[in-house]
């Protein structure tokens, strides 16, 4: 009986300190092994097509890119990542490539992305490109010559079964292509049928059937090096690295089936071949940054990726696009969180993120893109107040910020019921539309004929264009780059600081607001996220004490601690965000050192009225500052210091 009371008592305490821990703000942080310009980044993607036409044919160009690099960079964007420029047949918006080494000649020639490369370096911005090696265009020249039925070069620089007539085993079935070219047998496919998978080898290859190679066969070995030769190509060119297209899904696998099969083969040999390429540009690029298309974080940033995009999950829908009408893909269904309706739940979100975030702080970043070419547009729905208040969450979470064209002036999502273009089925088609720069023809896209344009633009009268909103210093615009500078000014903002989420934390609360510190040394930030458009209350510890707190960003409303319990409470307006600084206070950093220097003979004491939080982390300096002093008491001095530093530090 006693040993069970005994027992429950310290199961307890460990959970006490667990959800407690889970809530107290340090300030440490470990920054991941990255390139020096990337370790606090902030990208914009741009999808070539849309962008900007220089010549009237009504597809974006290289030279229409290079034309609009000072807006880019106005922006206050540290980096740039490009959609696929390369020669293709664009059965899947250039993502299908025929031709590694040459630039699509509707966007222009490798001199222009040389020149592309050469204008973003002049404006201090670096550049990344579409490295989509899980395939190739079906016309890309290894294909072309594997369909052959004599064996060649690249017989096996794809997948083929030995005959068309029998099929693959279950796990496989949907992803061979049956019936197409000269060789007896199928092959498999990466995406649509026409995106041949290029041969990675398998896992695990099965015995009884001779066509899954290891990966370790010399023909896939081979294949890897003219890929490696690709990415040698577009990085002597100036490219500063790589964004990898379904970079999880290369090894082949017999354990899982379906979709999966081109999302995440789960296998350690897709790893392995990535860390050599990590490897690689160590050696030879040691400033080249690795972005994945993986949404496996604890995967891709294992020692392989800086960077993970974290979008293909469900709590990405969760925050963003849960409804089946924002998303538009007909499976999805529930409540967004950044919704004004109010019905959504951060936690679902935050269960699968805090798990990977857990996993892979100080290994590299998670990015939560703030839209891309694949999703429905941000703008699905919401006003630019709305849409500020997802920003404001993007540019505070931990991670890589990567923003969307067009996003920063609230583009939005347009009707999807046009026939789809190059692969674009919805709602892929309606977040690709042209840029918006003014009210001119086109909306400043193109000079071309309206409708030789790659997709149609806004027809709506109040479209948002660029040059109406450069004129407003309230625009969506003009407070995407505010956020922006902030994400770079404010320490406690920068990608790699602490993030400790403090509100909702128990079930029973209202979800909303959100809100949770980011912290690196002394810094550090709260940030309060209020999407509904209905009034929301929050209490919550908060384990710093502060005299007052700084409005970076955002609404005024009332924030007030009670200084006994350190529970900080808030009242946040309908459809509203803040972003603040503590202030901490002076008194108290004097007393906190005073405590800590008596307390070298006499035992930790105690400072009125503080919360528990900040009292065990006053215990704690206390107790490393005896420690030191123990070790070595000559240095009694020089040890006191230090732990007035350590305290100043950790709790001040
Ligand atoms: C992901 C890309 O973002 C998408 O646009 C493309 O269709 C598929 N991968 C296949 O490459």
């Amino acid at each position: 009986m006693k040993t069970n009371r005994h027992l429950m008592a310290v199961l307890a305490t460990a959970m006490l300190s667990l959800a407690t821990s889970a809530q107290t703000i340090t300030g440490k942080y470990d920054i991941p092994k990255v390139p020096e310009w990337a370790k606090n980044a902030v990208f914009y993607q741009i999808y070539p097509q849309t962008f900007c036409d220089s010549d009237g044919d009504g597809i974006g160009d290289l030279k229409g890119i290079i034309s609009k690099l000072d807006y880019v960079k106005s922006l206050g964007v540290d980096a740039i990542w490009f959609n696929p420029f390369f020669d293709s047949p664009f059965n899947d918006a250039g993502y299908d490539i025929r031709d590694y080494y040459k630039i699509a000649p509707r966007y222009g020639t490798n001199e222009d992305a040389k020149r592309l490369f050469e204008e973003a370096h002049k404006r201090g911005m670096h550049v990344i490109f579409d490295y989509v090696i899980s395939y190739t265009a079906i016309d890309h020249p290894w294909f072309v010559a594997s369909q052959k039925q004599e064996k060649n070069k690249y017989s096996n620089y794809y997948i083929w079964t030995e005959t068309n007539w029998v099929d693959p085993p279950m796990e496989f079935a949907g992803q061979f292509v049956k019936g197409y070219g000269q060789r007896n047998g199928q092959f498999m496919r990466n995406f649509y049928w026409c995106q041949p998978a290029l041969n990675f080898g398998f896992a695990n290859p099965d015995p009884n059937q001779k066509w899954q190679l290891p990966a370790n066969h010399p023909d896939v070995m081979a294949m890897r090096e003219d890929l490696k030769n690709v990415l040698r190509f577009w990085m002597d060119m100036g490219a500063d690295g790589f964004r990898a297209d379904m970079a999880g899904a290369l090894v082949k696998t017999r354990r899982v089936r379906g979709n999966e099969q081109f999302f995440n083969t789960n296998e350690n040999e897709t790893k392995l071949f990535w860390r050599e390429i990590r490897r690689l540009l160590e050696k030879e690029y040691p400033q080249g940054f690795m972005v994945a298309e993986w949404s496996y974080p604890s995967d891709a940033l294992d020692d392989c990726f800086h960077v993970d995009f974290f979008h293909w999950f469900k709590g990405y829908n969760d925050l963003f696009q849960k409804e089946s009408w924002r998303i538009l893909n007909g499976v999805s269904e529930g409540h967004s969180y950044f919704d004004a309706e109010g019905k959504g739940d951060v936690r679902e979100f935050l269960r699968s993120y805090m798990d990977q975030y857990q996993k892979t702080v100080g290994k590299g970043y998670i990015s939560l893109p703030m839209g891309n070419h694949d999703n429905a547009r941000l703008g699905n729905k919401r006003t630019d107040k709305e849409l500020e208040i997802v920003y404001a969450f993007g540019f505070t979470m931990p991670g890589v910020p990567f923003l969307y064209y067009g996003n920063e002036i609230g583009m939005r999502q347009l009707p999807t019921n046009w026939p789809q273009v190059e692969g674009a089925y919805q709602p892929r088609n309606g977040a690709r539309t042209p840029m918006q720069w003014s009210q001119d023809k086109n909306l400043g896209f193109s000079t071309g004929d309206a409708n030789k344009l790659y997709l149609p633009v806004d027809p709506s009268p109040d479209a948002p264009n660029v040059a109406t909103q450069e004129k407003n210093p309230n625009s969506l615009l003009n407070k995407t780059r505010r956020l922006i500078a902030l994400h770079h000014s404010e320490p406690a903002l920068a990608n790699y600081a602490e993030f400790v989420p403090l509100y909702p934390s128990a079930e029973g609360q209202d979800p909303y607001p959100f809100v949770y510190a980011r912290a690196a040394g002394n810094d550090v930030v709260l940030v309060m996220l209020n999407p509904r458009a209905e009034a929301s209350d929050a209490t919550f510890p908060v384990n710093i004490a502060f005299k007052r707190t700084k409005l970076l960003a955002g609404d005024r409303f009332p924030i007030t601690r009670n200084k006994k319990t350190g529970n900080v409470t808030i009242s946040m307006p309908a459809t509203s965000y803040a972003i603040v600084k503590l202030e901490r206070s002076e008194r108290a950093e004097h007393l906190g050192c005073l405590r800590v220097v008596g307390a070298e003979s006499e035992g930790p004491t105690l400072v009125d009225g503080a919360p528990d939080a900040l009292l065990s982390a006053c215990l704690h300096s206390h107790a490393n500052g005896c420690q030191k002093h123990q070790q070595d008491d000559d240095s009694f001095l020089h040890h006191l210091s230090d732990s007035l530093l350590i305290w100043s530090f950790r709790i001040l």
